[in-house]
């Protein structure tokens, strides 16, 4: 049998290799076939007959997402049949779909939309149909409106890929529909995979852009807007710009021009955890404190512990993340500073992830009597809130402030993507334990997209044993690793979205490996830019130690937080 085959599609031949499907083939050569229910992370579901084509020879239509293709197959994937059935079948699956499109964040890039006016669909006004489904919350993050859901399966598949496995399809009439878990034992996280997964925009972040909106222009208040690492290469996406695009000055350009005077890189707060961590890691192993250490940047993650696995609950570091963290020192050493009294102070997150707005509300990661952070918006809501303000984030000049908060060191710049917090807690480390650079900045060994990595890592006498793993699944599959060996790992990174950051819940869609790769690549080519390229080498980290944390109360108030087993919380459906 031939390794590769060949294939004909629009009458042009094509290599194949035995076993891709007709689908595949097509993407591999830039033949665009539409497709409502595949994405690349998740199995074929053939299920909503939108990407129908013709092979010679065989009668009616085939799916081209789950037929293989096999040698001298020729195939069309334009012909009136075909643009017929599609247009039957996009008929059907729209009358499964909220048709209000003028409030919906997901407008701009709702597939169905584009397909409707591809093959001419009639978008028939089902009036009472939005008023018999409900909308499910999911604690203070998400939302899922089921008058948009077209029951296509791909937020299923990618909740149990993630391990959580908390959407289920449920027998209602004659028909099966999607919906949350009521099972005791069994809660979401908030990872928000469902959201970039959904081709329809049935998910969405609990929409905060309206609150932000009133707030800015609040008499009385100072509203400042901090953005997290992983923004400035996805959000230029969301105008059109190539993948892989930084655009930190056009970011804080957009900003300002929403009426923000204050802007802040959540990368010096970056800088901040690492310089914390490192301190905890170290001083867990002289101690004889509980290891691995396992980080908790990721509120999903920390979501999962508190609900699936509170046993864990004295191996999370203590360190807050770094948003929280810079909310905190903005209420502190900024307000100080700025002689602004802290409950003026409205801090607005921009964040790749929905599991952030829940972050915001643990009070144990308050800062003295105030929230650190006030508002979330997601890499997608600043987007919609930019064009409804007509800034257009590609045509905008680069803003060149030089705040010192402003300035990060290249480290903190990589906590965007798997693998960056635990590098960069690293670098630091081996600078606090031998007072050196360390000689091998790249760590290549614990970077990269790919779901588990594991590593090495020798630093003056000791060899650290380390673990990184993104998606829920790959951490289970770790700590089966360590219910075997428990010294297996010292330190493990942890990061429920699939790639770390760069693949959050509330990054642009669509989303595959390809885009993630390219959206990590770009932080770690800002990484070998900076001068500073471990935290301990960033002048105003220097300078808050000396200046601020000299006072042990504040650096706990600010840095340290706390955690306790959580139940699971039911939250009324609308
Ligand atoms: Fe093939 Fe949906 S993409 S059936």
């Amino acid at each position: 049998m031939p390794k590769n085959i060949s294939i004909f599609i629009n009458n042009k031949k094509y290599s194949a290799e035995i076993g891709q499907s007709v689908l595949d083939v097509a993407k591999k050569n830039n033949i665009y076939i539409t497709t409502l229910c595949h994405h690349p992370d998740i199995k074929v579901q053939g299920s909503c007959r939108l990407c129908l084509v013709e092979i010679k020879g065989r009668k009616g239509l085939f799916t081209s997402c789950n037929t293989q293709a096999e040698n001298g197959m020729r195939i069309s994937t334009e012909s009136k049949n075909i643009s017929r059935a599609k247009q039957t079948n996009l008929e059907l699956i729209f009358s499964e779909h909220c048709e209000e499109c003028g409030d919906c964040i997901y407008s701009q890039d709702c597939t169905i939309l584009d397909f409707a006016k591809k093959y001419d669909v009639k978008i028939t006004k089902y009036e009472d149909r939005k008023k018999a489904y409900p909308v499910h919350k999911f604690g203070p993050a998400l939302e899922f409106d089921t008058s948009k859901c077209i029951d296509c399966g791909l937020c299923v598949d990618v909740c149990k890929k993630e391990g959580v496995d908390f959407l289920e399809y449920k027998k209602k009439g004659k028909f099966y529909e999607v919906c949350p878990s009521s099972k005791k034992d069994k809660d979401c996280i908030y990872c928000g995979q469902c959201l970039t997964h959904c081709p329809v925009g049935a998910f969405e972040g609990v929409g905060e852009f309206e609150d932000v909106d009133k707030y800015i222009d609040a008499k009385g208040k100072t509203v400042v807007f901090q953005f997290a690492p992983s923004i400035r290469s996805s959000i230029g996406e969301e105008f059109g710009m190539p993948v892989g695009s930084v655009v930190t000055g056009k970011l804080i350009a957009a900003i300002k021009a929403l009426g923000i005077e204050h802007v802040f890189d959540v990368c010096v707060g970056a800088d901040m955890t690492t310089m914390e961590e490192a301190t905890e890691l170290i001083e867990r192993f002289e101690d004889d404190r509980p290891l691995p250490m396992f980080t908790s940047c990721c509120p999903a993650w920390v979501k999962y512990v508190e609900f699936y696995r509170p046993d864990l609950i004295p191996s999370l570091t203590t360190v807050k993340s770094p948003q929280v963290i810079m909310g905190g020192l903005i209420k502190t050493y900024w307000a100080q500073k700025m002689n602004i009294n802290p409950k003026d102070i409205i801090v607005v997150g921009i964040m790749p992830c929905v599991a952030k707005k829940y972050e915001i509300e643990r009070s144990q990661n308050n800062v003295g009597k105030f929230k650190s952070v006030d508002q979330i918006l997601t890499t997608r809501e600043l987007a919609h809130l930019l064009r409804k303000k007509k800034i257009d984030l590609a045509t905008i000049k680069p803003d060149s402030a030089k705040s010192p908060l402003l300035k990060p060191s290249g480290a903190g710049v990589i906590y965007g993507s798997s693998g960056g917090v635990m590098e960069s807690a690293l670098r630091a480390a081996y600078k606090k334990m031998t007072n050196k650079r360390m000689p091998k900045l790249n760590l290549k060994e614990v970077r990269g997209i790919h779901g588990f990595k594991k590593a090495e890592i020798k630093i003056a006498d000791k060899t650290l044993k380390v673990g990184v793993v993104n998606g829920i699944a790959n951490a289970k599959k770790l700590l089966e690793e360590l219910e075997k060996d428990p010294q297996a790992y010292d330190y493990v990174e942890v990061m429920a979205c699939f790639g770390g950051c760069i693949g959050g819940g509330g990054q642009p869609v669509p989303v595959n490996d390809e885009i993630r790769k390219k959206r990590s690549a770009a932080l770690y080519n800002l990484d070998t830019k900076k001068v500073a390229r471990s935290a301990d080498e960033n002048p105003i980290i220097k300078k808050m130690y000396k200046d601020f944390f000299n006072d042990d109360k504040n650096r706990h108030s600010v840095c340290h937080t706390s955690y306790r087993k959580k139940k699971k919380e039911v939250f009324p459906s609308k």
